[in-house]
């Protein structure tokens, strides 16, 4: 078995601390939001899994399409020793590019999910003789640095998670990634692509209600977090399109006016009846702005690929 390592860039009471931030600031303002990574404690990891499984949710099987074909060439045009890839959950379809780079090799998966970085990173250790796993609880929004593994290096942001950023936070993003690497070194994106509304909407409410126990995973996050007393029941999942933006808005909306109590900082959040709470925003790009946000972030995009259906892109970009 191949060594295995995962390291907390973070001391434990920062994500604390960075949740009480986000929850004192992000349910007193109006309207009132909240940034997705807190979906993902154990529970919304594996959510998010079964999501990716279902009929509606078509992004992972687009995106694993296009890993099927093009790991072989994405190998060959990088020569990366080491993969990084950032929001790596449960590295599922990373298998595919894993598979393809040359031995030996380092992968380091990123993730604030320390559950979903523990099972995947064990798994890969034992499947892939030769690999050195170097696994990093950490958020990639803030400050993150990476081991020292030989080069090239090749980042890889799947499933779309980009769209999860706004468009502000890509650009400073896309510019600390570039920070990170030497010249020579790639980005591999997965963007997910406009397109109709109905099959968006259906992908973010499907007829199960898996996404919307995932939504409502946040609101038992916050309560075992901060000892607040939601009641996700008095919750709804709402998924919209907003077409200014280009993107779909998942929304939890209070069924009746009520006042949740969050202990841990002394607050009441009063809640109308109706009034709505952003959970996630999820971007859908067209070509010519993905091209347009790794060009500002220093990035030459060298290769664009979508799925045979045209649903989701994947880009790779070279440092320059
Ligand atoms: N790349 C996988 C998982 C996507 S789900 C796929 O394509 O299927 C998004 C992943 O990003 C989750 O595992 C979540 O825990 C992680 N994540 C979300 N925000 C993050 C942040 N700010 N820093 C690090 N990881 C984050
Ligand atoms: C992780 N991310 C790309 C997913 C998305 O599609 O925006 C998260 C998700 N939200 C609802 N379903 C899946």
């Amino acid at each position: 078995m191949s060594p295995f390592t995962l390291t907390r860039t973070l001391p434990v009471d920062a994500t604390a601390a960075a949740l009480r931030a986000d929850v004192a600031h992000g349910l007193t303002r109006s309207p009132k939001q909240l940034p997705p990574k807190w979906f993902y404690d154990a529970r919304g990891s594996e959510l998010f899994e079964e999501i990716t499984g279902l009929p509606e949710y078509y992004p992972t099987r687009a995106e694993r399409e296009i890993l099927r074909d093009r790991s072989g060439e994405i190998a060959a045009v990088t020569g990366a020793r080491t993969l990084v890839e950032l929001g790596s959950g449960s590295s599922e379809k990373t298998r595919l590019l894993l598979r393809a780079l040359p031995r030996p090799a380092w992968y380091v998966p990123v993730d604030v999910s320390e559950s979903a970085l523990a099972g995947a990173g064990r798994a890969l250790a034992e499947e892939f003789p030769r690999l050195s796993v170097h696994a990093l609880v950490a958020d990639f929004q803030s400050g993150l640095a990476l081991p020292d593994t030989p080069g090239p290096r090749l980042v890889a942001f799947l499933g779309g998670t980009i769209g999860n950023l706004l468009p502000g936070e890509r650009a400073e993003f896309l510019a600390a990634v570039a920070d990170l690497l030497a010249p020579g070194d790639a980005l591999l994106l997965g963007t997910d692509l406009v397109k109709d509304e109905a099959t968006l909407v259906a992908a973010y409410d499907d007829a199960r209600g898996v996404t919307a126990r995932f939504n409502k995973n946040v609101l038992a996050v916050i309560n075992r977090e901060l000892g607040a007393d939601f009641d996700p029941d008095g919750f709804d999942h709402v998924a919209v399109w907003n077409a200014a933006e280009e993107w779909i808005e998942m929304r939890l909306r209070a069924r009746d006016e009520t006042t949740v109590k969050v202990p841990a900082l002394d607050l009441l959040v009063h809640f109308a009846a109706g009034e709505e709470l952003r959970t996630e925003v999820s971007a859908k790009f067209r070509r010519e702005r993905v091209d347009g946000e790794l060009s500002a972030a220093g990035f030459a995009p060298r290769r664009w690929w979508t799925d045979g259906a045209g649903r989701f892109a994947l880009s790779l970009a070279v440092r320059v």
